[in-house]
């Protein structure tokens, strides 16, 4: 059964037993526990703590996850991916144990015919929480699974939680037997891979606290109803299902794994090591490609940062399994192919996908050509020294500046005879890891997130008076000043702190409005207020730069908003509301926002939909909202109770939370009705112009819209209109007839491209036969050196290609890079790499060592352009043995 059809027939299943089927968001989460979303739970976790009220008793599924915490287990087992699919069903304090037990049976072992997915009940395996006697009872009575195959276990095993605070419980889980062939009897206690897990029930009872490991964390007391949430793996259903040994060999993954087999010349099976390398690959393309289709960077922090090291993975087992050249090109097609039936956007947006994930390719290339480098002078070094082991800062610099993987520094030292310092290494990593972890805490909580710190300013002074709504400034006082390390008596000019102050006029970032700019001015003091959080319910706090004098513990300070940044805010979030009802009026209901972010002159919005809104629906909602401006709706807000909000229409946004009074946003009454703590303008017209400058995909049938609000959408325009203006004037036609000048123009130059390269084509091979034909006898070997104003590379091979077979032959190309250095390829015949010779051994010799390749083909960089001619010169000498 193919994967897709288990995704559906999960669905479909869940769907006609009363659930919602709730599309799956985006992989990056603005759940600031975690980077990605891990479990499908992640989206509702709201609902299941009951910050938020549910807005359905029943949802289902098929989240997708990024779990890399074990990333090194990847390939080495049989069911551990990087990037997978969690189906998944949801009560929320609707139905219990019971029904989650007879659902999940039913569906795995009723027949395919019947919908189901046909596993042979004989073969499954429970496990359930040793103090768990109903999960027990219920796998008895309802599946009739015997006494033996429901095997209890511990917390360690069968209580789950995000692993961070959160709600938590017992779990259950299924496993299906796989046959004596792939591990001993005995169940899962014995062995997971002969016994499969495929699906997770978790009975979320409890809400736990900060804590280590799977059992070292507080519960800190039920949760207000008990709630349903499973986890059956997609993929771990399809190797059941597809009768393959493990995931990696699944309709899903088995393509991009075969492909990187046949442009390695690996054959998959042959050699554990090398079937590790080709799963990893397969892997970690898919879970690039899904990354970067959710729209995650490469980048050095962060999210990024895991993207960044899944793709060098991806690319360091390719060239490690002996492929030297770009191989993503070859790879990621292949993982587009497989999962565009689930997710349609990956090949919308393979051409921006591919774009960002080549170019990541390249700059790793490149960085492992420099890296290679700096190792060999460092490695000759330590040699020349008489020494034997890498140092750890050489092996840290390799890491931090070069972006050399440790394994692959280890890897490379070790072919040259050379042990690396590791202790040294891993105490410098330790140490630049804190740096990073400070720097994250002080970045994101304006510089003392430590929540104990905050609770002890909480519970000294009781909750901030919060005036946003009233008033732009206040006359408060400086309950707390907190730096990274703690409280602090007084911050000087240039320095950042975080300040408590016992009440203020500032909005705190929420609701997807960007918090207040402003200043706080004491007696001896100025100060900008740079962001304000809401850490923790009733606390605001300031993160502030003094601009001059000081600010103390127990200061008068004036608390001021910027006026106009307030107005901007204002203009930005109606203007949210404005597009979003616009939205809905265009699309449909369905078209819900799903994240939000404005800030003065700015906003966008996220929403679901499948493909591109297209210049047409742009256009029309663009035109709703402007003229909704035009009408110049009155902005009402209304506190009320939730259910009267409900009754009235109001939306409740997916993923916000809301206490018991919620307010009440209206823009011309019912045309638009939102919960929302925002700050508004009083009527539309405010808001000035809404103008849209850009549509862009946020992942899996998501896609975002942005808009230049108020006076930055007039100069938006403005801007627009004057590069029209400009460009009509360059390329010299009428404004009107610009698109089909410039189509004209690119046809025209695409032509003369397409010219240009076939003349350099045949002015490269004509010159490598002429240069073949003048080759010198060096001691029976033919040689040839030339020098090039193009690629040096290329026309070395093609001269190597034309030197007689059996003879050996060298060649060397110089060519001038911009900037006066010059670059060096030397390329060997089989007939000379057979003599002995190494294009590498060579391009090192005479460019005392700044070089790397293979024996083949080697490359060199650096030499001034004025003595590459010496540099040539030299080969000859070189191999007549001078
Ligand atoms: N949340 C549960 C898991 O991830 C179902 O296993």
């Amino acid at each position: 059964m193919r994967t897709a059809d288990i995704r559906s027939r999960f669905l479909d299943y869940f769907a006609a037993r009363g659930h919602t089927v709730v599309p799956s968001a985006p992989l990056p989460t603005p759940d600031p526990t975690l980077l990605f979303v891990n479990a499908g739970m992640v989206p509702f976790k709201p609902y299941l703590t009951g910050e938020a009220a549910p807005p359905w008793p029943r949802a289902t599924s098929v989240q997708k996850c990024v779990r890399t915490l074990d990333i090194e287990e990847v390939g080495r087992t049989t069911r551990h991916g990087s990037f997978f699919q969690m189906n998944g069903n949801f009560s929320f304090g609707d139905y219990f144990k019971e029904e989650a037990v007879s659902f999940a049976w039913e569906l795995s072992t009723s027949s395919v015919e019947e919908g189901g997915y046909g596993l042979d009940p004989e073969r499954i395996w429970a496990t359930v929480h040793h103090s768990d006697d109903e999960a027990a009872l219920l796998w008895r009575r309802v599946a009739g699974l015997p006494e033996e195959r429901i095997v209890r276990r511990g917390d360690e095993d069968n209580f789950w939680s995000m692993g961070v605070p959160g709600p938590c419980g017992p779990c259950s889980e299924l496993y299906y037997d796989r046959g004596p062939a792939l591990g001993r009897a005995g169940g899962p206690a014995v062995d997971e891979d002969r016994y499969m897990e495929f699906w997770n029930l978790v009975f979320m009872q409890y809400e736990r606290g900060e804590g280590a490991g799977k059992s070292g964390y507080p519960i800190l007391g039920e949760l207000p109803r008990r709630n349903i949430d499973t986890g059956m793996g997609l993929e771990r259903m399809a190797t059941l299902l597809q009768g393959v040994d493990n995931l990696y060999e699944i309709d899903e993954t088995r393509p991009v794994l075969d492909r990187a087999a046949e442009l390695t010349g690996v054959r998959y099976g042959a050699d554990h090591l090398a079937d590790v390398r080709l799963r990893v690959v397969a892997d970690h393309v898919r879970t690039a490609l899904m990354l970067l289709a959710d729209g995650t960077a490469p980048g050095n922090e962060g999210r990024g940062y895991v993207l960044r090291r899944i793709l060098r993975r991806a690319v360091r087992s390719v060239r490690l399994l002996g492929h030297q050249d770009p191989a993503l090109p070859e790879l990621l097609p292949a993982a587009r192919d497989c999962m565009r039936h689930s997710y349609p956007e990956v090949a919308e947006e393979f051409g921006r996908i591919s774009q960002q994930a080549y170019a990541e390719e390249d700059a790793f290339r490149s960085t492992l050509r420099q890296g290679t480098t700096v190792l060999d002078t460092a490695v000759a070094e330590v040699k020349a020294a008489g020494g034997h082991l890498l140092p750890g800062p050489k092996a840290f610099l390799l890491h931090d500046t070069y972006g050399f993987p440790v394994d692959l520094t280890l890897e490379m030292a070790e072919e040259q005879g050379v042990e690396v310092d590791r202790e040294g290494f891993t105490a410098l990593m330790a140490e630049q890891r804190e740096r990073a972890r400070a720097d994250a805490r002080a970045r994101k909580s304006g510089g003392a997130l430590d929540t104990s710190a905050l609770r002890t300013v909480l519970a000294a002074h009781g909750p901030t008076d919060w005036r946003a709504y009233d008033t732009l400034t206040t006359d408060s006082r400086v309950l707390a000043l907190l730096g990274p390390g703690g409280p602090l008596k007084a911050v000087r000019s240039g320095e950042i702190a975080t300040v408590v102050l016992d009440r203020t006029p500032f909005y705190a970032e929420s609701g997807g409005q960007d918090s207040d700019a402003g200043t706080l001015t004491g007696a001896s003091v100025e100060a900008e207020v740079l962001d304000v959080q809401r850490p923790l319910p009733g606390l605001v706090v300031h993160r502030v730069r003094v601009t001059a004098g000081e600010l103390a513990a127990g200061d008068a300070v004036r608390a001021a908003v910027d006026p106009e940044w307030r107005l901007g805010a204002r203009q930005a979030h109606s203007g949210t509301h404005v597009l979003h009802a616009a939205l809905r009026q265009v699309l449909g209901p369905t078209a819900l926002q799903a994240g939000s972010y404005n800030r003065p002159g700015y906003l966008r919005l996220d929403f679901p939909w499948r493909g591109g809104l297209g210049p047409a629906a742009r256009g029309e909602v663009e035109e709703a909202a402007n003229r909704a401006l035009r009408r110049d709706l009155p902005v009402d807000v209304r506190w009320m109770s939730l259910p009267e909000a409900k009754e009235l229409g109001a939306l409740a946004l997916f993923g916000e939370t809301y206490g018991e009074r919620v307010r009440v946003v209206e823009i011309g009454g019912a045309w638009s009705r939102e919960l929302c703590g925002g700050t508004h303008v009083e009527r539309a017209a405010q808001v000035g112009v809404v103008a849209l400058t850009a549509e862009s995909s946020v992942g899996a049938g998501m896609r975002r819209l942005e808009a230049a609000v108020g006076f930055e959408g007039f100069r938006y325009l403005a801007r627009e209109r004057d590069l029209v203006s400009r460009l009509a004037e360059q390329v010299q036609a009428p404004r009107a007839h610009l698109p089909e000048r410039v189509a004209g123009l690119l046809e025209r130059l695409k032509a003369a491209d397409q010219q240009a390269e076939e003349l350099r084509r045949r002015a490269a091979v004509a010159r490598a036969g002429e240069l073949a034909a003048a080759a010198t006898d060096v001691h029976g070997t033919l040689v040839v050196t030339a020098t090039t104003d193009g690629d040096a590379r290329s026309l070395a091979l093609a001269v190597r290609d034309r030197l007689p077979r059996e003879r050996p032959g060298v060649t060397a190309v110089g060519a001038t890079a911009d900037g006066g250095k010059a670059v060096l390829t030397i390329a060997l015949n089989r007939a000379a790499a057979e003599t002995g010779l190494s294009a590498a051994g060579l391009v090192k010799s005479l460019l005392s060592g700044r070089g790397g390749g293979t024996a083949e083909v080697a490359q060199g960089g650096g030499v001034p352009a004025e003595s590459l001619r010496a540099t040539l010169d030299g080969l000859t000498g070189l191999l007549a043995g001078e």
